[in-house]
């Protein structure tokens, strides 16, 4: 009787903890900018992971690929090139930041956690860029001659 138990309440624990793993990283399923403009992705995370180093890449992000841009122990803000990622422990979020952006910029990342006794916790982020506005002419230029 109480080996029936367990049997049935371990797979359910296993999906609990399942569960609970993909929660320790959270963020938006898609972002969107416009051509030269600049979009933001902001990631949260658990407690535990306060002083871990976040990471973003390109997606499918295997483990020794390097990472487009990645925080260390001493600076919560790295930037490289046109992108930078900025860790707020306080709020157990942090953000990445894309600036100039160009059509190329447009595909799959993920924002990380390096967690050296674990899987990384890895939430997978979307970023569609859009055309620029086309260029309106001010209006006293319409105006004039
Ligand atoms: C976390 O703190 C930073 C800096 O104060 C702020 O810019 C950001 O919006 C905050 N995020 C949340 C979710 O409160």
């Amino acid at each position: 009787m109480t080996l029936r138990f367990g049997a049935e309440w371990l797979p359910s624990a296993l999906l609990l903890l399942q569960v609970q793993g993909s929660l320790s990283l959270s963020g938006p399923h898609t972002v969107t900018g416009t051509v030269g403009g600049s979009l933001s992705v902001q990631c949260r995370y658990e407690e535990e992971y306060r002083n871990y180093i976040k990471f973003w890449c390109d997606y499918p992000c295997l483990p020794l690929r390097k990472k487009i841009v990645q925080t260390t122990f001493s600076e919560r803000e790295v930037r490289s090139g046109r992108v930078s990622i900025r860790d707020y422990p306080a709020n157990l979020t942090f953000t990445v930041t894309l600036d100039s952006l160009t059509e190329e910029d447009e595909g799959t990342y993920k924002c990380g956690i390096l967690s050296p006794f674990s899987h990384d916790p890895m939430f997978q982020v979307t970023v569609s860029v859009f055309p620029g506005e086309p260029h309106t002419l001010p209006l006293y230029q319409l105006r004039g001659t």
